[in-house]
C-alpha cells in the first residue's frame, strides 16, 4: 500500500502542521484538526506499478487507437475501404507481430478493437497479455469547436466516463488517453489552455478511480511559422496549467504518464531544427515542469517522419532524465508498415518485420544508442497535415 500511504501521510502532514495551527488562518480548517481532503484510490499500488511497467526500459508505446475515420484514411492510403474487417486484419498484422514485447510495452487500442478477437478467435487483449504488453484504451470522443476562442476546440468524452473506464478494466485495460490540442497560431487563447488543462484533470482523477493509469496528452499542434522559442513560452504554460489542476484534482503523480510534443520550431518555420536543439528545448520546458515523481514521459510524434522522431528521441536520451523518457508513436511506428503491407495476405510478414525494425531502433532511442545508418528513404519522409484530427 505504499502509495495509499504516501497520500493519507500528505494528509496527516497537513492536519498535524504546527505551523498551520499557529496562523489560525480562515483557510486553515486544520485548526480544528480536520485534515484537507487528500484522496487515496483504492488502485494507487496497481496504478504505480501499471506506469512502471509502461515506463521500462528499452520499451514505449505502439498507439492503434486511431477512431474509425481516420483508420478509414490510412486504409484509403493503400486502397483499401474501411471496412470493420479490414481494420481488424490490419491490427491483427500489428498486435500479433512476434517478438514485439521486447520493444513495446504499451498499445493503445480503439474500443472496436479493445473488444475485437483475431480471425482465429483469440482476443486482442490476450495476445498483448503474451507479451507482456499493456493493454491502453482512448478514452476521449474527439474534438469539437469551442465557443468564445479563437476558432480553437476543446475534446469531449467526460460524461459517462467513469461507467466506460470501469468496462475496459473488466475488459482488461490498464491505462487510457485522452488527446486534447493546443494551436499555437490560433493564440492560443487563455480559454482554449484552461479548458484543455481542466478537461485532462478531470479524465485523469476519473481514470486513476478506476483502476487506469491516464495518459495526459496536451498536443501541441506543429501547424505554424513560428519558432522554436515560441513553442518553448506556449509549451510551458500549457504544462504549467495542466499540473496545477492535476494537483487540484488529487491526481496520483506516480500513476500518470504523459505524451507531449516535442519542441519545435512550426511546420512552416524557415528554418529547421536539429536534434540536439530540439533535446535541449524540450528537456528545459520538462525540467521546468513537471515533478519527477511522474514515471514517464512518451512522446507522441506529431506528423515527423519514421527516422526524425527517433532521432530527436535518440538526442533526448543522452544523459540521465528524471523520468524515463520514451516514445508512444502512430504514425511514426506505422508509416512503413502500411506501406509494406499493401492489405496484401503475402506482405504480413515483411510488414511485421518493417514494425519489428521501427520498434527496435526506438528502443534503441530510449537507451540513447541509435544511429540512422543504413535507414531507408521512406522513413525519413514527414507525415504532417494540417489540422490533424485522430
Ligand atoms: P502520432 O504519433 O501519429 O502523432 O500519434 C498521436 C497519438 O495521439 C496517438 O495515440
Amino acid at each position: 500500500m505504499a502509495c495509499a500511504k504516501l497520500n493519507s501521510l500528505s494528509s496527516q502532514w497537513i492536519a498535524n502542521n504546527p505551523f498551520s495551527s499557529r496562523r489560525g488562518s480562515s483557510s486553515l480548517s486544520t485548526t480544528r484538526g480536520v485534515s484537507l481532503p487528500i484522496r487515496a484510490s483504492s488502485y494507487s499500488d496497481e496504478l504505480v506499478l501499471t506506469a512502471k511497467t509502461v515506463a521500462s526500459r528499452g520499451r514505449g508505446i505502439l498507439a492503434l487507437d486511431e477512431s474509425n475515420a481516420t483508420c478509414g484514411k490510412r486504409l484509403a492510403s493503400i486502397g483499401l475501404d474501411n471496412t470493420e474487417v479490414n481494420r481488424q486484419a490490419y491490427r491483427q498484422l500489428l498486435l500479433t507481430t512476434p517478438g514485439l514485447g521486447e520493444y513495446i510495452s504499451g498499445a493503445i487500442l480503439f474500443e472496436e478493437t479493445l473488444y475485437q478477437s483475431t480471425t482465429d478467435g483469440k482476443k486482442f487483449v490476450d495476445c498483448l497479455r503474451e507479451q507482456n504488453i499493456v493493454p491502453g484504451i482512448k478514452v476521449d470522443k474527439g474534438l469539437v469547436p469551442l465557443p468564445g476562442s479563437n476558432n480553437e476546440s476543446w475534446c469531449q468524452g467526460l460524461d459517462g466516463l467513469a461507467t466506460r473506464s470501469a468496462e475496459y478494466y473488466k475488459q482488461g485495460a490498464r491505462f487510457a488517453k485522452w488527446r486534447t490540442v493546443v494551436s499555437i497560431p490560433s493564440g492560443p487563447s487563455a480559454l482554449a489552455v484552461k479548458e484543455a488543462a481542466w478537461g485532462l484533470a478531470r479524465y485523469a482523477a476519473i481514470s486513476q478511480d478506476n483502476g487506469l493509469v491516464p495518459i495526459v496528452e496536451p498536443e501541441i499542434l506543429l501547424d505554424g511559422d513560428h519558432p522554436i522559442e515560441r513553442t518553448l513560452e506556449v509549451a510551458e504554460k500549457v504544462w504549467s496549467e495542466v499540473f496545477f489542476y492535476l494537483a487540484q484534482n488529487n491526481v496520483l503523480f506516480e500513476g500518470i504518464l504523459l505524451k507531449p510534443s516535442m519542441v519545435t520550431p512550426g511546420a512552416d518555420h524557415k528554418e529547421k531544427a536539429s536534434p540536439e536543439t530540439i533535446a535541449k528545448y524540450t528537456l528545459t520546458m520538462l525540467n521546468r515542469r513537471v515533478p519527477p515523481a511522474v514515471p514517464g514521459i512518451m512522446f507522441l510524434s506529431g506528423g515527423q517522419s519514421e527516422v526524425e522522431a527517433t532521432l530527436n528521441l535518440n538526442a533526448m536520451n543522452q544523459t540521465p532524465n528524471p523520468w524515463h523518457v520514451s516514445f508512444s508513436y502512430a504514425r511514426a511506428l506505422q508509416n512503413s508498415v502500411l506501406k509494406t503491407w499493401q492489405g496484401r495476405p503475402e506482405n504480413v510478414e515483411a510488414a511485421q518485420k518493417s514494425l519489428l525494425v521501427r520498434a527496435k531502433a526506438n528502443s534503441l532511442a530510449q537507451l540513447g544508442r541509435y544511429s540512422a545508418e543504413g535507414e531507408n528513404e521512406e522513413a525519413k519522409k514527414g507525415m504532417f497535415v494540417k489540422g490533424y484530427t485522430y
